[in-house]
């Protein structure tokens, strides 16, 4: 079972910020994930919630906010004094952390509550342009959006993102253009994980922060799972003689 560090090592630095990621960049574990936003002058910016207020020392919408107003603000003090400072980064940024890494990047498009029209394609541009097309999967909760992926970038794998106990989702997932399913922890135990596990589709699970949790996904079958603790996870599982990789 693979290792995603959720945000970052989110448990441990400010979640989705540079330091976050170096942190993670220097782990032995399989990938990242994290969140993209558009500002209002079509930027693109790696933070989890449609506002900055509970990551930041600013307020507002990031689809309100131009690139330069978002850089003004701290979104490193909220969580530690020692991470004051910490600005909130744009995709380019943040697949800067990654771009010499073995690290899977998975890239989640947080359009499922503002629409951000057009922002897969500055994603599909940029992911070129860095040549990390092949090292990433692009998932979100917005299914429409990865429809569009899917469509226009075939070669990039794509995963849908839901929270539900689901009929069937490996079907469902066929019809949208998905390749893999994140599904939110609980769902993953119910009888569809079982079936997506058997569909030969990709399941992998969040946020998981429990080593009995963890255990129980690996028995069932689970690919990987989103933590926010990969350090602590990654050694729990190689002190029990797992392979992560
Ligand atoms: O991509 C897995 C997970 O990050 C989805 O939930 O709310 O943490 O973005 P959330
Ligand atoms: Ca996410």
């Amino acid at each position: 079972m693979k290792i995603y560090a959720h945000r970052g090592c989110s448990g441990s630095y400010p979640e989705n910020t540079i330091a976050a990621f170096k942190a993670a960049a220097r782990l032995p574990i399989h990938g990242v994930e994290f969140d993209v936003h558009m500002t209002k002058d079509g930027e693109l910016v790696v933070i989890h919630d449609e506002s900055i207020d509970r990551t930041s020392n600013g307020r507002g919408f990031v689809k309100d906010l131009m690139l330069g107003e978002l850089k003004y603000y701290d979104f490193g003090a909220w969580f530690s004094n020692s991470f004051r400072g910490e600005k909130i980064p744009t995709l380019r940024e943040a697949l800067y952390v990654f771009k010499d890494t073995h690290h899977h990047i998975n890239i989640e498009l947080k359009s499922d509550v503002f629409p951000y029209e057009g922002m897969e394609w500055k994603v599909l541009e940029m992911l070129k342009e860095y040549r990390l097309e092949g090292r990433v999967v692009i998932s979100s909760f917005n299914h429409e959006m990865i429809q569009l992926v899917k469509e226009r970038a075939p070669h990039i794998e794509t995963a849908i993102l839901f929270m539900e106990v689901m009929v069937a989702p490996q079907d469902y997932a066929s019809v949208v253009g998905a390749d893999a399913l994140h599904a939110f922890f609980p769902t993953a135990l119910r009888k569809m994980g079982k079936e997506v596990i058997a569909s030969g589709k990709q399941l992998r699970v969040f946020t998981v922060n429990e080593e009995f949790y963890a255990n129980i996904l690996q028995a069932v079958g689970v690919h990987a799972i989103f933590t926010d603790y990969p350090q602590e996870m990654y050694n729990y599982f190689n002190r029990t003689s797992f392979s992560n990789n």
